[in-house]
């Protein structure tokens, strides 16, 4: 059972995690007004203030390193949420955490893919290295090491992300000399996409700022040339073989399958066209959320295409 963050007396409890929040270290520098003024930024990008709390959390967490019981607070007094809300908010999310982490978060694919291929095993001699487990810290604060689930990269399995850049198709040497190269103070290239920054300025470009200290430096942040070598190798087997997909089931219907498609892509563009309720109905009289629908930024217009009785 754990804390909720933000819970004064931390005594409130999930059932769903076995994570207490800690107690801020006595070192750790309060938040600023600094940090208000770029919460009130983020807030500013949305219709709905509340819509802001996941780049907020970010925020916090790029100057504390965690989301602390005061990173709570200040989400909480800024959106007009309660503690409770914020703090069921940031326990869902795995990539908030709830405990002070090191200058760099190594995550460890161990899902179906990587683990045939190794990645227990990378994950068993990295956490001895450390002298950790799952969602620890080593002793010098240089690294907080976790078990990931997929990491949505398994055509390079198996898989390890440093502040979730990419390090493709390691083993067990190369990961270990990764993380001895982190604890030297050393940003190993990652295999693809941006260069390595660290757990904090990963936050912070989270957030929707730069983590560069000047344009100079972001300039000089060159993001790596993709490599797709993995990814295509069975479109190109399937080339040389000669081999190509079967045609969908719809083109070759002798039933009209083609315009049964059309009717259906029609029937779901009139749905799409017709008058949407705003808000969520929540069963209880009240609206989930004053936004009418369609008008969130990401969203197409699909909402409850009716309201309940
Ligand atoms: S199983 Fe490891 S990236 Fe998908």
């Amino acid at each position: 059972m754990s804390a909720l963050p933000g819970s004064a007396e931390g005594t409130a409890v999930t059932g769903l995690d076995s994570s207490p929040v800690e107690p801020a270290p006595a070192d750790l520098p309060p938040l600023t007004e600094q940090t208000r003024l770029e919460a009130r930024e983020i807030i500013a990008r949305y219709p709905v203030p509340r819509s802001a709390l996941l780049p907020m959390l970010h925020l916090v967490q790029s100057y504390q390193g965690y989301v602390t019981p005061e990173g709570v607070g200040l989400c909480a007094e800024e959106l007009g949420l309660t503690k409770a809300e914020v703090g069921a908010v940031a326990t869902f999310y795995t990539m908030y955490k709830r405990r002070p982490t090191g200058r760099h978060l190594v995550s460890v694919c161990t899902n179906t893919l990587c683990a045939v291929l190794g990645g227990q095993r990378i994950f068993d001699a990295v956490a001895a290295d450390l002298g950790v487990h799952h969602d620890e810290t080593a002793a010098d604060g240089s690294v907080t090491l976790e078990h990931a689930e997929c990491l949505a990269a398994c055509d390079y399995a198996p898989v390890v992300t440093v502040d979730y850049e990419f390090y493709d198709q390691q083993d067990v040497d190369s990961a270990r000399e990764l993380v001895a190269a982190l604890r030297r103070g050393e940003k190993p290239l990652p295999t693809r996409g941006a260069p390595l920054t660290d757990f904090r300025g990963i936050s912070r470009q989270l957030a929707g700022f730069s983590q560069h200290a000047d344009a100079a430096a972001a300039a000089a942040a060159v993001d790596a040339a993709g490599e797709l070598g993995p990814t295509l190798i069975g479109l190109r087997l399937a080339e040389r073989r000669g081999e190509a997909a079967p045609p969908m089931p719809d083109s070759v219907s002798p039933s009209g399958g083609d315009a049964q498609a059309a009717e259906r892509a029609g029937a779901a563009q009139a749905d799409l066209d017709a008058p949407q309720p705003a808000g969520r109905d929540t069963g209880n009289g009240r609206a989930g959320t004053d936004t009418p629908a369609g008008t969130e930024p990401g969203t197409s217009g699909q909402g409850p295409s009716e309201k309940k009785a």
